[in-house]
């Protein structure tokens, strides 16, 4: 063979185990040495179909460490679409079955794809450990006799304004407020802006914590179809808010859970416009927002809010850590009210869990951790997301991210994903079944995978049982 083919046809051969998950996103290539040898080729020749292959953008080159696998979260997989169902609110009635779940996800020892968490491994446990044990004395002795303020520790609420802003201004750094974890914050954001009784608008399908919560507060849940590429629908909601009394919305604009898809930035302005001309509070959970796969971070809904009605929450359960429950909230106009539910509820947040993340934000480690985290997350992503493909029915609808951890799978009408899970954790491996994402029964037929793991043999295994389950049910 001509050697300018042998170069193509190696590079062929690559694409070919790249597909088949031989290679998997962020792995690297074998030196240029070791299949230079393996491959009886020359080093120029594997060089340059090491650079054919980075011409078509399935891998990348890293300074001094050689050629690694990129992950592709693109493709020409049908993806799960918008439901089209009339809005109508509704009691909410998922708690029951959704404790249920959540204790079998927290088991050990089960292969877990329920969970909405990156792998342990990947988290900076030991830097945060360095942090608490460098505690002085004097602080120890502060931190552990004291109440925080009720709005939460002064220099952790400057730094969360300083790495949204680049610096801590004074008002924005007022209207902070420091919860235990997002949903907290959610929760006082709920209880400032709404009532028992109120219709409360959320996605559908949605995050089955947001509707625990309504159903909590007594609220009603009025779902508005969402699409996981397009988010929510803006001529449903409009509809809607024409015909019922709404008082507040609960939205995941980015990353959602359980879907994964985001709103684009244009939609989301024109989501805050819609809602503020009628002063309808949105409370936005952003928990997913600074983990994402390309060049920028997306918009906000906050960031488009000029009348102060986007009470914006979040927290660090899914970059740092869920044990030490820091999250917070800005809750624009709200903030006077949302401080007083703060102080009424518990006084305080926990100080230590907060000087300790206001340590680690100061040292500047957690945007290097952050990069590195959003780029082991995308492969982890690319990774299951290959495997979801190749075990699960053909026919099955992926959801593709371009951030968080989490995929949703739309399976063939006839197979009823509660059912499925029973079987799969008899077998140990527990997913999300679609039905607690929504108040009627919509997403049957939907599950949420979470792909923030490794894809491990054991989970490999996982899913390709999970996909034999499934496939049983189908016929
Ligand atoms: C959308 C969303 N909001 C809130 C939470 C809970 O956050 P926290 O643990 O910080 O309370 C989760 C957890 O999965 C989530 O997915």
């Amino acid at each position: 063979m001509p050697a300018q083919f042998q170069y193509v046809s190696l590079a062929n051969e690559i694409q070919d185990k790249i597909a088949s998950g031989q290679y998997r996103a962020g792995d690297r290539l074998p030196s240029l040495r070791k299949l230079h040898a393996r491959a009886r080729l020359s080093i120029s020749t594997v060089y340059q179909a090491y650079i054919e292959l980075e011409k078509r953008g399935l891998v990348e080159s890293r300074n001094k460490s050689g050629f690694f696998v990129k992950a592709r979260l693109h493709g020409e997989q049908a993806a799960p679409k918008l439901k089209l169902v009339e809005p109508v609110p509704k009691p909410v009635n998922v708690d029951a079955l959704a404790k249920v779940i959540v204790e079998k996800i927290s088991e050990p020892g089960i292969i877990n794809l329920g969970g909405a968490m990156p792998d342990p491994s990947l988290l900076p446990i030991k830097q945060l450990t360095r942090e608490l044990k460098s505690v002085s004395g004097e602080d120890m002795a502060r931190l552990l006799s004291l109440y925080e303020h009720p709005a939460g520790s002064p220099e952790l609420r400057r730094e969360i304004v300083r790495r949204t802003t680049g610096t801590a201004k004074r008002g924005m750094v007022d209207e902070v407020i420091i919860t235990q974890g997002c949903l907290e914050a959610v929760f006082l954001c709920l209880r400032a802006v709404a009532k028992p009784g109120d219709v409360i608008a959320v996605e559908s399908p949605t995050f089955h914590g947001l509707l625990q919560l309504i159903e909590d507060l007594g609220m009603k849940a009025l779902e508005i179809p969402t699409d996981p590429q397009t988010g929510i629908s803006l001529p449903h909601l409009k509809d809607a808010i024409d015909r019922i009394s709404v008082e507040a919305c609960v939205f995941v604009p980015t990353f959602q859970n359980p879907t994964g898809g985001s709103m684009p930035s244009e939609a989301k302005e024109e989501l805050v416009e819609l809602l503020g001309e009628r002063d309808i509070p949105i409370i936005e959970d952003d928990i997913y927002g600074d983990l994402y796969f390309g060049e920028t971070r997306p918009a906000t809904l906050k960031s488009f809010d000029r009348r102060g009605m986007v009470l914006f929450c979040s927290s660090f359960s899914k970059t740092l850590s869920s044990g030490l429950r820091v999250g917070w909230t800005l809750p624009g106009k709200f903030t006077e009210r949302v401080i007083r539910m703060k102080c009424n509820t518990n006084i305080s947040s926990a100080s230590l869990p907060q000087h300790v993340i206001a340590q680690y934000l100061k040292n500047g480690a957690y945007e290097r951790h952050l990069r590195r985290l959003r780029n082991l997350l995308k492969n982890n992503v690319a990774n299951m997301s290959l495997a979801l493909r190749e075990h699960f029915p053909a026919d099955a609808k992926l959801t593709m991210p371009q951030g968080g951890m989490l995929v949703w799978v739309e399976l063939d009408e006839r197979v009823d994903s509660f059912e499925v899970y029973k079987v799969a954790e008899k077998e140990g491996i527990c997913f999300l079944p679609g039905l607690i994402c929504s108040t009627s029964n919509r997403y049957r037929n939907c599950i949420r995978i979470n792909c923030g793991g490794t894809l491990t043999p054991k989970v490999d295994q996982g899913i390709a049982l999970l996909g034999q389950i499934i496939k049983d049910f189908q016929h």
